[in-house]
């Protein structure tokens, strides 16, 4: 049975600035969540990045989707760590640096089927709450706000349209020489949206005490700002 998060509990979060940032695919939140990181010099948790790695994984391994045990297995003893570099983070999977794989649509489908995984949310929040350090942390994903840090002292729920999510999308795979067609990826978006809002656990929300901005008119450092004058206003 997996146990469900401590929401009455007083969590180790809770003396710890953390500041969450969730949303849909291709609300910016990533980006966000980077820049917003580095201007505060608080650490970085992308949650997106333990669910694809769980995903990618489990392909490589062929677990199948229906193993739950084994799923929830390899998420609980992930080999994964994260490596600071000069533009980021990197991540190494079994001693292998794998951002490119990691950030795939395949890694990113299956990460959506492993995360509706009662048993696999449940392997991966301990990992996630260790990442409350000093002097503060920024955590982006779905259920930041309400599960993994309820006690989180800024909330942000980030939006944006699905057209212009898919066109973001677009534009960054075509960027790459990954040509792709725009009507295809809005179709997926819509899937992974409707996945991730529908499942039975910590399904894709805004908290109640989040704050929505939505960034379908926004330029990036618009909404940066934003978030950093509600952080530096509460203090
Ligand atoms: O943010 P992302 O696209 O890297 O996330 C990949 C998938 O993982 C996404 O479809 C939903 C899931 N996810 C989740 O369920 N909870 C999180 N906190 C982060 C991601």
């Amino acid at each position: 049975m997996p146990t469900s998060a401590p929401h009455r509990v007083p969590s180790p979060e809770s003396r710890i600035p953390v500041l969450t940032i969730d949303g849909p695919s291709g609300s910016g939140k990533g980006t966000v969540a980077r820049l917003v990181a580095a201007e505060l010099g608080w650490h970085l948790l992308d949650s997106g990045v333990l669910y694809r790695a769980v995903g990618l994984l489990a392909l490589e391994r062929d677990i199948a989707m229906t193993d739950i045990q084994a799923l929830a297995d390899l998420a609980r003893d992930l080999p994964i760590r994260f490596e600071p570099t000069a533009d980021g983070v990197s991540v190494r999977l079994e001693g292998r640096i794998r951002d490119h794989d990691l950030r795939t649509e395949e890694a990113g489908t299956t990460a959506s089927q492993v995360a509706a995984i009662p048993e696999v949310r449940d392997a991966l929040l301990d990992r996630q709450r260790a990442f409350a350090q000093a002097p503060g942390l920024v955590a982006d994903g779905r259920d930041m706000g309400t599960v993994v840090f309820p006690h989180a002292a800024y909330k942000v729920f980030l939006t944006a349209s699905v057209q212009e999510r898919a066109q973001r999308r677009h534009k960054q795979l075509m960027a790459k020489g990954v040509v792709t067609i725009l009507s295809g990826l809005l179709e997926e978006i819509r899937e992974r949206d409707a996945r991730d809002s529908a499942r039975a656990v910590a399904p894709l929300k805004a908290a109640d005490d989040a704050v929505c901005i939505d960034s379908t008119a926004l330029p990036v450092e618009q909404v940066v700002a934003i978030v950093l004058e509600r952080v530096r206003q509460r203090g």
